[in-house]
């Protein structure tokens, strides 16, 4: 630890901060005093953030939740024949449940779903709602980080399981990350698996650059919402207007960065220490990866998957994939040419 998050640590617990904002804390010095400076998307979804990210779901320029719930809806029925006899369903970061009820609407034989997410209370209480509209299936929350290895219900440890791994959540992984993801969810699911992903697509820079820039400002609030927590949880005063949402897209590595910039040289205080800005220099805070079907399969090769199916609407602009584990060992090492490509 630096000397500088050692300090804020102890005025975090000095000022009894509790353990989360504690390690909020650490985490904020230090990817503020890297360079280049950066700050962990997973500090996105607080209860504001999580509204503004519904939000962004409905907005008219940010087709990909549009998209896909509109493929998903189309091949329910494909997806069902895939799913295995009386399998449990396994959701990594399942949210508000919203694409999981088409499939579940079709699926009939689905004996078990298990939404994996983060945030325990918004869990039990999208269970709660799932039980009443869907009696036949059992409901099996996990609060748990999906990306990290978890413990699954004793009560599917016996069935044969289905992942669901929707909203290209997979694209904000560097495709190293991807890569590992994908085994780990092999892992999880086990012998005979079948993973439903969905996937976000290279095209036109403009379709998405303006996904990412709308024009009520709702991408650029939920990205100033990080500074507005560093704000109010850690004691900060940045001034909120001295910095400005970036998004644009990085053709060379097929990704959508997004940064907050600032707009004048300034100074901020952390915890009794200074970090300086440049004007114009950027926090970059999230990438939103876009593959092809072809590279996409690529990735999913290298973790031991085959494309067993694959959907894209009229327009291609997003896509969704039925992957299956081969049969013979992954390799184990990724191959070189699994970088996302436009
Ligand atoms: N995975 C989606 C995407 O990359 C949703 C998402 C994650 C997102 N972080 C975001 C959307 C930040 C807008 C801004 O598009």
């Amino acid at each position: 630890m630096t000397a500088l998050a050692r300090h804020v640590t102890t005025v975090a617990e000095s000022t009894e901060l509790s353990g989360s904002s504690a390690s909020f804390a650490a985490d904020v010095i230090a990817g503020l005093t890297a360079t280049p400076k950066r700050l962990s998307p997973k500090y996105f979804y607080d209860r504001a953030g999580s509204e503004l990210f519904e939000r962004i779901t409905e907005l008219p320029e940010y087709y990909p939740t549009r998209t896909e719930t509109g493929i998903l809806t189309e091949r329910a029925r494909d997806i069902a024949k895939l799913i295995p006899e009386g399998a449990a369903l396994i959701e990594f970061g399942s949210g508000s449940s919203t694409k999981t009820r088409i499939v579940l609407h079709e699926t009939k034989s689905l004996a078990a779903y298990v939404p994996v997410d983060i945030s325990a209370e918004f869990l039990s209480q999208q269970a709660g709602t799932l039980r009443a509209d869907f009696p036949k299936i059992k409901m099996l929350p996990v609060a748990a980080d999906f990306s990290e290895p978890f413990e699954l219900p004793g009560a599917v440890q016996q069935l044969p399981r289905a992942g669901f791994f929707p909203g290209s959540t997979i694209g904000n992984f560097e495709p190293h990350e991807a890569c590992a993801f994908l085994r780990h969810a092999a892992r999880v699911l086990g012998h005979g698996a079948v993973l439903i992903v969905g996937v976000d697509l290279v095209k036109d820079t403009g379709v998405l650059q303006r996904a990412y820039n709308d024009k009520q400002g709702v991408t650029a609030a939920f990205n100033l919402n990080l500074l507005k927590r560093i704000n109010s949880e850690l004691g900060a005063k940045i001034d909120l207007d001295s910095f400005e949402h970036h998004a644009f897209f990085n053709r060379e590595r097929s990704r959508i960065e997004m940064h907050l910039a600032s707009l004048k040289r300034q100074r901020l205080k952390l915890g009794g220490e200074c970090i300086d800005f440049r004007a114009g220099e950027t926090i970059h805070t999230e990438n939103s990866y876009k593959y092809t079907v072809e590279s996409f399969g690529a990735l999913a090769r290298g973790a031991g998957f085959v494309q067993t199916a694959v959907w894209t609407d009229a327009r291609s602009y997003f896509s969704v994939h039925v992957l299956t584990l081969r049969e013979e060992p992954a390799p184990t090492r990724p191959r070189p040419d699994l970088a996302a490509v436009g």
